[in-house]
């Protein structure tokens, strides 16, 4: 599944991986959601379709977040928040058209909450795009196949990426 990998020891600002199938994905997305701390953002990026919501149901797996509270995409709610080991707060800007929209609906605050924050459609974020976050990219490669870039912004982030990084060469769990 990597295709660049860490030292477990050592950051990393960028990793490159090939998703084969949605048991990948949410092998990522609960492998990020046990590295997040409080106040981290989640940029996720891509197409319709891409995969964004099913990776955000498996960083909430990985925070913790019971399974009797189904991830879905909060497209005209613009925001649902989910009780876990941190707050989840997950956030759809597809609608909104750039920060004053944002910071309308009150949902700025959420960017620098206590929780953890996945944002769908960041590019709306504008100058309340955070400085540290992690950027995950996903493009479809194929029916059942993704490609995911995941970039660390910030030193907590390339650190964590490197041994994510690390986590997923070692084949530790099912699926890849
Ligand atoms: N490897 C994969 N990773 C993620 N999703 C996959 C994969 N293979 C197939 N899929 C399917 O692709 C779809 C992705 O839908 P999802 O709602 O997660 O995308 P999205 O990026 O959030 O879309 P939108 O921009 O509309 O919010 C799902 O039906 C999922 O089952
Ligand atoms: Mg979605």
């Amino acid at each position: 599944m990597p295709e660049k990998n860490g030292d477990p020891g050592q950051s990393l600002a960028e990793l490159s991986l090939s998703l084969d199938g949605v048991e990948q994905t949410a092998r990522l997305g609960r492998g990020l959601g046990e590295l997040c701390r409080p106040g981290d953002v989640l940029l996720l990026e891509g197409d319709l379709g891409a995969g964004k919501t099913t990776l955000a149901g498996a960083i909430a797996r990985g925070l913790g977040v019971a399974g009797e509270y189904h991830v879905t995409s909060p497209s005209f709610a613009l925001l649902h928040e989910y009780p876990g080991r941190l707050s989840f707060y997950h956030m759809d800007c597809y609608r909104l058209t750039g920060e004053g929209d944002i910071e309308a609906a009150g949902l700025a605050e959420y960017l620098e909450g206590r929780g953890v924050c996945v944002v769908e459609w960041p590019d709306r974020l504008g100058s309340l795009r955070p400085e540290e976050s992690l950027e995950v990219r996903l493009e479809h490669a194929g029916r059942e196949q993704r490609r995911a870039t995941l970039q660390a912004h910030g030193a907590s982030w390339r650190q964590r990426l490197g041994r994510l990084a690390a986590e997923l060469a070692g084949g530790g769990g099912e699926g890849c």
